[in-house]
């Protein structure tokens, strides 16, 4: 069985869609669910859960290494096979990342390799895009541009507010999200294209 700490620095509705997803015949289980942020929703939601919590205040180091080698070692303290990035809003060290190689997958709100970074909704509404949707990749130095393991896309519809898109979108991320994860702890790392949901709109 495989073991996934899940890292987030907010409300975890991703962490929620992962944990409720590892039961049953599954091939990993939520080991920690870490945050950056001592106050974020997620760590309530994953306590209530019963799956172990950390806060690690990214506030109370003097700078990125010295927080990611607290995570670091928080993360070692529960030996997880797989980091799942549900979230996490911190920018991530090469060295973390290198550390983390072939084992930590993140989720994007936006199909990449368009949208990198913040904003990745209203950007899409500004370019006039007739779709979006969202990503998981393997996490690699350079930000957001890990190998792509699956992508779910959802139109653009007129009069759309980010908000509008950002809540359609979250919609598929939870589809996305487990089902990536699912193969990945099986050591499955083909690609996997949602098909759109007739009728979700
Ligand atoms: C999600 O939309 C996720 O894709 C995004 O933050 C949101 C977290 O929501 N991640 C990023 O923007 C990472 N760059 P959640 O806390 O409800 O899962």
């Amino acid at each position: 069985m495989k073991r996934v700490a899940i890292l987030l620095s907010g409300g975890g509705s991703n962490m929620m869609a992962l944990a409720q997803s590892m039961t049953g015949d599954h091939p990993a289980r939520p080991c920690l669910v870490l945050s950056n942020d001592p106050k974020a929703g997620g760590l309530v939601r994953a306590r209530a859960l019963g799956i172990e919590t950390a806060a690690i205040d990214h506030r109370a180091y003097p700078d990125r290494p010295a927080f990611e080698a607290a995570v670091q070692a928080r993360l070692q303290h529960s030996s997880p096979d797989i980091i799942a990035l549900a979230g996490f809003m911190r920018i991530l060290t090469a060295g973390f990342t290198g550390a983390w190689a072939g084992r930590m997958i993140n989720i994007h709100p936006s199909l990449l390799p368009k949208y990198r970074g913040l904003h990745t909704h209203a950007r899409a509404i500004d370019a006039g895009d007739a779709q979006a949707g969202c990503s998981v990749h393997e996490v690699t130095a350079e930000l957001d541009d890990g190998p792509i393991l699956g992508q779910a896309r959802v139109p653009v519809l007129p009069g759309d507010t980010a908000d509008d898109l950002a809540a359609r979108v979250l919609v598929q991320e939870h589809r996305l999200y487990p089902a990536v994860l699912r193969r990945f702890a099986a050591g499955d790392r083909t690609r996997l294209d949602l098909p759109p949901v007739v009728g979700i709109d």
